[in-house]
């Protein structure tokens, strides 16, 4: 477990910020970023929990590291953590499932910004898959990364789950990433699959400027989240949606808003904006940029009429081929601006409450 040879690139240190910085209740830039390296630790003294700065855990599957999987990384950190700890990825295709479980908050996955692809954890686990009991796995047991802890932060890497759903297949439903913890930022992270790429099942999210990439209810689950200059790629090749929202009720503050976002696709189908999973499903999409990849009537009832009474589906000043709302179901809105003002900016998250960017 020695440290030779490693420090040309990947100096790795105890990163003490000042003594008096207590456990963080923000989230904030410095949480994916990897300063300086002040100096070597042998892996042996890594002890967690007492100092007040983060933490940096290197995963290098090349050996050069502490940790050569990510999984082994997580393991390091105790439970009950308090303190921010970085996990650095270096460059690789790590082919693993990961948990972060809900004893673990203050974990951040850092890669190179600028080249989120050339990090990638991988996994193939689809719905239809058995689990070792023998029963099925179901969507939600299929994450490749399962992020069950608050205060995640992640940036600059790849999470996919490489199965390929067929339209019409059997359970072909494939989590790359889950988010069941509270108050997480994605930064410049790309999430990648077909049917179910996304779970963003509870809590409050962040995602800026990232990449997700699916086919059918590809961004889906009952969280509150603000997809802020993301690019959304449909590669479904016959129909499919983006979000599918989960809200039960009125009172609930959940809901996608995708606020300056692209949405592209590259095999041809057509599919929804959004489909009503719940009766008050909640999605909104302003100033986007919709290629022609949206079919025309833009939204889905999912085959419960009932729900078009209490969906809020709208759109507010998005621009391209697909959004225009000439031919959309007559219980989506066009919103005006004091509709849409709550949807536009980090308040929708409660952000002032946990975001200091
Ligand atoms: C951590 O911060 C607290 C509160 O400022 C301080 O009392 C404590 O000594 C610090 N611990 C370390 C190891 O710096
Ligand atoms: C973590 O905290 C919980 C709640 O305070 C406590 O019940 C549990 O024993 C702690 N776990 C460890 C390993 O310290
Ligand atoms: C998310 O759901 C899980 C149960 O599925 C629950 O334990 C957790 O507290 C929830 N988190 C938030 C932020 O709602
Ligand atoms: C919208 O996103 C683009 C990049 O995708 C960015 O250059 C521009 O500043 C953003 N506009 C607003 C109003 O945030
Ligand atoms: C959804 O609304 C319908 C019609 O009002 C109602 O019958 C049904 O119970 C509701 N579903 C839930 C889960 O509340």
């Amino acid at each position: 477990m020695g440290f030779n040879g490693f420090g040309i690139l990947v100096g790795f240190s105890f990163l003490i910020y000042g003594v008096n910085q207590v456990k963080s209740s923000y989230i904030t830039w410095d949480d994916i970023k990897i300063e300086e390296y002040y100096h070597y630790k042998e892996i042996e003294s890594l002890s967690f929990g007492d100092g007040n700065g983060s933490k940096v855990i290197v995963v290098d599957q090349n050996g050069k590291g502490h940790a050569l999987t990510v999984q082994a990384a997580i393991d390091m950190v105790p439970f009950n953590n308090s303190i921010r700890v970085k996990i650095y990825i270096l460059p690789g295709t790590y082919r693993e499932k990961v948990i972060v479980p809900p004893s673990k908050p203050y974990i951040s996955f850092i890669g190179d910004e600028n080249k989120a692809s050339e990090t990638i954890l991988s996994w193939n686990d689809k719905a239809s898959d058995k689990h070792k009991d023998g029963s099925e796995l179901g969507t939600y047991r299929t994450a490749s990364v399962d992020v069950q802890s608050d205060y995640f932060c992640a940036s600059g890497i790849t999470i996919q789950n490489t199965v390929v759903a067929v339209a019409g297949g059997y359970k072909q439903q494939a989590v790359a990433l889950r988010l069941a913890g509270d108050k997480a930022m994605l930064y410049r992270v790309r999430i990648l699959g077909t049917q179910d790429t996304l779970l963003d099942s509870n809590g409050s999210h962040y995602f800026y400027q990232c990449y997700i990439q699916g086919s059918i209810d590809f961004i889906f689950g009952e969280s509150r989240s603000l997809y802020r200059e993301c690019n959304l790629h449909s590669v479904a090749d016959k129909y499919g949606a983006i979000a599918a929202h989960h809200r039960k009720s009125e009172e609930e503050d959940t809901g996608f808003s995708f606020l300056n976002c692209s949405i592209t696709g590259s095999r041809g189908g057509k599919i929804y904006l959004g489909r009503a999973w719940g009766n008050y499903s909640r999605a909104v999409y302003s100033y986007c940029d919709i290629d022609n990849i949206i079919d025309p009537s833009g939204w889905s009832d999912w085959n419960h009429p009932w729900r078009q009474r209490t969906a809020v589906f709208g759109e507010y000043e998005c621009r391209g081929k697909g959004a225009d709302r000439k031919n959309r179901v007559s219980w989506s809105k066009s919103l005006a601006h004091v509709e849409a003002m709550p949807f536009l900016d980090t308040n929708f998250i409660g952000g002032n409450e946990w975001l200091r960017l």
